[in-house]
């Protein structure tokens, strides 16, 4: 039988977890849970790289691995752990750090994005790419599902692996590849169609948290920006309607052209309140799901305890070959 292929994914513990996470990320990882060997990761470290509230942190950390749970992803199925807790995380990305170049790291375009009008942007922020490669590289890697803002990312760990490689033979890393859906890998601001749905956006009309409950989802779902004319039609010169016809499709698990044949001469309100239903019922199972694991939290602990030890071995087998391969045994 052939080797499983490893799946590796991460998100970061910061702000609320939105339907962009779930549509573009978390929902993929899920779904491609069966067959395939999956490790999941609440990237803490990645969090820091901006300021954070430790107690704020503590909580997030916690609630972001929940909702992985609530998602579908299933512990008994999946390692999912908290990247603080494997400490081979950093010490790898220190030796990739040495196998980058500054140059490649300017040309990020997320951080490009987030240090912008920053008066004061930390070396991590800048090199938060390093520590994903390392996120991914630790673990052999094959496929790694993610929204498209990551893609230039995982480009970057497969350029570094490749150079690791090169120098000290081709067994040293496995070169792993993004897998990113055609659909839903960029769910846009329900306020500006021109920027991404963002945990950390101000004006929270523009993101639908996981948690919202039904009343705030209609509420931001008839709120959101729509493009001028009256149909209901899929296309590039009406970004904003695009993005919900996404999220519709997304949801109610029914193809764009489909819908927009059932919308066929009627108008944007009767849409958004059908919109809003789907968007409801979609997140009521992931809902209730959050509602049993509040009620449980040492049930949640526990699976991140044993996750951080399943992580272990595979951690530091790694990071072991890296050593020896580079002189450092
Ligand atoms: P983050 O919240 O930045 O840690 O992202 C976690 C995962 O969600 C990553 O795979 C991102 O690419 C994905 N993601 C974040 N925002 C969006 C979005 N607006 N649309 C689709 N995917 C997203
Ligand atoms: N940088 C990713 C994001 O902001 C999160 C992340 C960290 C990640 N390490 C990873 C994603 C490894 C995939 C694989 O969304």
């Amino acid at each position: 039988m052939d080797k499983k292929k490893r799946v590796f994914s991460g998100i970061q513990p910061s702000g609320s977890a939105h339907i962009g996470n779930y549509i573009g990320a978390i929902r993929n990882w899920a779904a491609g849970q069966e067959g395939k060997d999956n490790i999941f990761c609440v990237v803490d470290l990645h969090a820091i790289t901006v300021p954070q509230d430790p107690k704020e942190l503590e909580e997030n950390i916690l609630e972001t691995a929940k909702i992985i749970i609530a998602a579908g992803i299933d512990p008994e199925k999946s390692i999912l752990f908290v990247q603080s807790d494997r400490p081979e995380h950093a010490e790898l990305a220190w030796i990739l750090n040495c196998h980058t170049q500054m140059g490649e790291l300017s040309r990020m375009t997320q951080y490009k994005e987030k240090g912008e009008g920053k008066q004061s942007v930390s070396a991590g922020l800048f090199d938060y790419p390093v520590l994903m490669a390392a996120d991914i590289l630790l673990y052999d890697t094959d496929e790694v599902p993610v929204g498209d803002d990551q893609k230039q990312h995982v480009e970057l760990a497969r350029d570094i692996a490749g150079r690791i490689n090169s120098r000290y033979g081709k067994d040293t890393l496995v070169i792993p590849k993004p897998t990113i859906k055609k659909e839903g890998a960029r769910i846009m601001s329900l306020s500006d169609p021109k920027k991404k749905m963002a945990k950390s956006a101000k004006g929270e009309n523009s993101y639908i948290a996981l948690r919202d409950d039904a009343d705030t989802i209609r509420r931001k779902i008839k709120k959101a920006v729509t493009d001028s004319g009256s149909e209901i039609v899929y296309g590039k010169d009406k970004p904003a309607l695009a993005n919900l016809l996404t999220i519709y499709s997304a949801f109610a698990d029914e193809k764009i052209q489909d819908i927009v044949e059932r919308y066929k001469g009627k108008g944007y309100a009767e849409f958004k309140q059908d919109l809003a239903e789907v968007v409801v019922q979609g997140l009521a199972p992931i809902q209730a799901r959050l509602d049993d694991l509040d009620n449980d939290p040492g049930y949640v602990v526990k699976v991140l305890a044993d996750g951080a030890q399943k992580a272990a071995p595979i951690a530091s087998a790694t990071l072991g070959r890296v050593k020896n391969k580079i002189g450092l045994g």
